[in-house]
């Protein structure tokens, strides 16, 4: 594996490469990222992965300076796998050499929803910082984890508007055994607070099994689902049931008819901050 710094170097070994498959990331590499780098190599050659904490997708009070940074231990994982030809890991001011004014805005309706609603100006950080990956590689497809449903749906919509000729895959969200969902952020948890983590998936689980079993009433099932975060001692962002299609609540009636729904969540447990979904 190539391990290149700058935006020079990447160009130079991709030079000619015309179906380049590309999976960005923003490293502390776990079994989830690797697997999406082995879906990555089974849709194109050569397979490029990312390593880039992006500043702009982090509020003033996230955890930006303290997001871990283990390029090293990376690297092995990655050479490990045998996955990925070039690592781009390129620093801030390969990046962002002069302040980033030009920006990719998602539309209200999708952005400012959900995650964005909580992290004022999280897509537009994640648009500009994929829209210029994707000009540094170039690639002809790029795979991205459900783990991060709406950032999945924010990069399809944005390539497909501007007609970015990038095919878009979606891994499926990988799970410790107790059904956490694997993420970066797991090693903030205490041991007290890793055991009750899987709860927030059991959570999802307990709602898809109840619209299964024929209940359609929306506001009840997410407020009970809520609550029951609460009385674990969770402190939960959101617990909201959408549509597939565009992340707009169902009504009772498209519920009824089995329109293709997913569960979407967002709690602090201890200090910190959760996400997963469950597609219905
Ligand atoms: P990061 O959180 O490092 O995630 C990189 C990719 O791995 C994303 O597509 C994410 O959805 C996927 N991923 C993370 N955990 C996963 C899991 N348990 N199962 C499946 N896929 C998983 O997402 C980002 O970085 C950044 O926002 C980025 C797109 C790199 C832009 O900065």
């Amino acid at each position: 594996m190539k391990v290149v710094h700058t935006i020079e170097e990447l160009r130079d070994q991709l030079r000619g490469q015309l179906r380049v498959s590309f999976v960005p990331t923003m490293g502390n590499l776990h079994k989830g990222h690797l697997s999406l780098m082995k879906l990555a190599r089974q849709h194109g050659d050569p397979v490029v992965a990312s390593i880039f904490v992006n500043r702009l997708q982090f509020g003033p009070n996230e955890d930006f300076d303290r997001y871990p940074r283990t390029l090293q231990s990376d690297i092995e994982k990655l050479e490990r796998e045998r996955d990925v030809y070039v690592l781009f890991a390129p620093n801030e001011r390969e990046m962002y050499p002069e302040p980033q004014n030009y920006q990719v805005l998602p539309p209200a309706d999708l952005g400012d929803i959900l995650e964005g609603h909580f992290r004022p100006g999280f897509f537009t950080g994640v648009s500009t910082v994929v829209m210029k990956l994707f000009a540094c590689v170039q690639p002809a497809v790029a795979v991205f984890g459900k783990k991060d449903y709406q950032q999945l749906m924010v990069v399809r919509n944005m390539c497909r508007q501007f007609q970015l000729p990038v095919e878009i895959l979606a891994h499926e969200t990988v799970r410790d055994t107790d059904g956490l969902a694997l993420s970066s952020r797991n090693m903030y948890l205490g041991a007290d607070e890793r055991r009750e983590a899987p709860f927030l998936y059991a959570t999802l689980q307990k709602i898809q099994a109840q619209i299964k079993s024929g209940r359609f009433d929306q506001a009840g099932l997410e407020g009970q689902a809520a609550a029951a975060l609460v009385e674990r001692g969770w402190a939960p962002d959101y617990v909201s049931l959408r549509r597939q299609r565009d992340l707009n609540s169902p009504t009772a009636e498209e519920i009824q008819a089995g329109e293709p729904l997913v569960v979407l969540a967002a709690a602090r447990i201890g200090g910190t901050r959760l996400i997963d979904n469950l597609e219905i």
